[in-house]
């Protein structure tokens, strides 16, 4: 396992294209896999987790040719897929599995899913059950609620589902399975979580009604081919952001960055905890995109809680190294979805801020962490999470001895070319 020893940086400087939006990669492979047609398109994100859902398709006989960030996908159309000869193994990839489920309950065969062993301790049931009131019939482990899970395709019907806590993953998993259930399929979602499915939607010619907090679709005959430029991943430029607000000389750009409403939450807590910051955006496409500047900050502490979690899910990592070096004492709550991602990010982030001379202490819902000046250092582990192992490296940056980080392959589940990012920008 390859270890990573991140030095400590004066500043960050220079600009960043990150990679491919990982949401929208997904969803991009998923849609034009069912669509009628050829799909393009360019700045996928060629990454372990949306190279496991093409690897799916391909099992499915869908033709996909990624070639760096260029993918190509011949559709096969709704009820095209073809019946895999072996099981469909999604590696660390949440977003593939729970997706998955909801196009594979609705077709004509058997299939089966499975994950590393972080994924096959995720919950799988917040998809599952609802799958199962639509008529699907899923087999796994404690009443279908881990993988590998059996899928035995059949005829669904549209339910209405209540979505809180609030999942993008729960709501794309119900609205893919409505595309091949009988009736109307419909969504309440009181507190919003990232949008990409809906937009996504929209763009392969999906009819989607959105009413206020309400969403439904219909079941479709056809979806057209499309080709998309795919948005930088925000939750990427966000250990940048982060990174160029605590380095003392830092003045960074991101370009092409997704700047979808649902996705800036990181942008707006870091503003609200004093940070240099601006955004613009440039390409008013379905999916928004622009650009970021940001500079050395003082930070200050602040309470994260409420209905802006799950539109910074992913960032809480970065925040709370934020928060570790910010000006008196955060509050994180409402956040216990943390303990059930890629790994239980409260204990993983709170147990490696205190071990580099951070103080943090964990909650049941998130954490407390009082603002030092600068961190000691010293080692970490990812626990095999790339956004856990990507904050600490971001972190040593900012330490007086700097920061080994155990394991961070993982980090190629999200963000295969991180560290030549870093190294230019932090000239590390
Ligand atoms: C994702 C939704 C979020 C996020 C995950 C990607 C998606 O999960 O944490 O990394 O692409 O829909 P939840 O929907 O479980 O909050």
């Amino acid at each position: 396992m390859k270890s990573f020893l991140s030095k400590p940086a004066p500043k960050l400087t220079g600009e960043l294209l990150p990679p491919g939006d990982k949401s929208i990669s997904h969803r991009a492979v998923m849609l034009s896999a069912l669509a009628a047609g050829e799909s393009r398109f360019t700045n996928f994100l060629a990454a372990e987790d949306c190279l496991h859902t093409i690897d799916a398709f391909q099992k499915m006989s869908v033709s996909v040719k990624c070639e760096q960030r260029q993918v190509r996908v011949k559709g096969a159309g709704l009820l095209g897929l073809q019946k895999p000869s072996s099981e469909l193994y999604l590696g660390n990839s949440g977003t593939s599995m729970r997706l998955l489920l909801g196009i594979l309950a609705a077709q004509n065969f058997e299939s089966t899913l499975s994950g590393d062993p972080s994924l096959s301790v995720r919950p799988m049931k917040r998809v599952t059950d609802p799958l199962r009131k639509m008529g699907a019939q899923i087999f796994g482990r404690e009443d279908a609620n881990f993988a590998p899970l059996l899928i035995r395709g059949s005829q669904l019907k549209g339910i209405k589902h209540l979505n809180v806590p609030a999942s993008a993953q729960v709501k794309s998993s119900i609205l893919l399975a409505g595309l091949y259930a009988e009736g109307e399929t419909v969504i309440d979602e009181p507190s919003s979580s990232r949008d990409h499915t809906e937009r996504m939607f929209k763009i392969f010619g999906i009819p989607l009604q959105i009413k206020g907090a309400q969403i439904s679709v219909r079941p479709v005959k056809e979806i057209r081919a499309v080709q998309m430029q795919i948005p930088g991943d925000i939750s990427s430029a966000a250990f940048f952001i982060v990174a160029a607000c605590i380095l003392p000389d830092s003045n960074f750009v991101i370009r092409d960055v997704g700047l979808n409403p649902t996705r800036i939450g990181i942008l707006e807590v870091l503003k609200e905890m004093g940070a240099d910051l601006q955004w613009k955006i440039t390409g008013k496409h379905e999916e928004p995109t622009g650009e970021i500047s940001v500079k050395t900050s003082k930070l200050r502490g602040i309470k994260i809680n409420g209905s802006i979690i799950p539109k910074i899910i992913d960032e809480l990592p970065i925040l709370m190294i934020a928060c570790a070096l910010a000006d008196g004492e955060s509050v994180i709550t409402d956040a216990r979805e943390l303990r059930v991602k890629e790994t239980d990010r409260i204990k993983s982030m709170v147990s490696g801020i205190q071990s580099i001379g951070g103080i943090a202490k964990e909650l049941e819902d998130g954490c407390v962490i009082e603002g030092v000046k600068v961190l000691k250092g010293g080692k970490v582990s990812s626990f095999a999470d790339h956004r856990t192992a990507m904050s600490f490296a971001i972190a040593g940056l900012r330490s007086e001895r700097g920061v080994e980080v155990d394991d961070v392959e993982c980090i190629n589940t999200s963000y295969p070319g991180f560290f030549e990012d870093l190294s230019r920008a932090a000239s590390v």
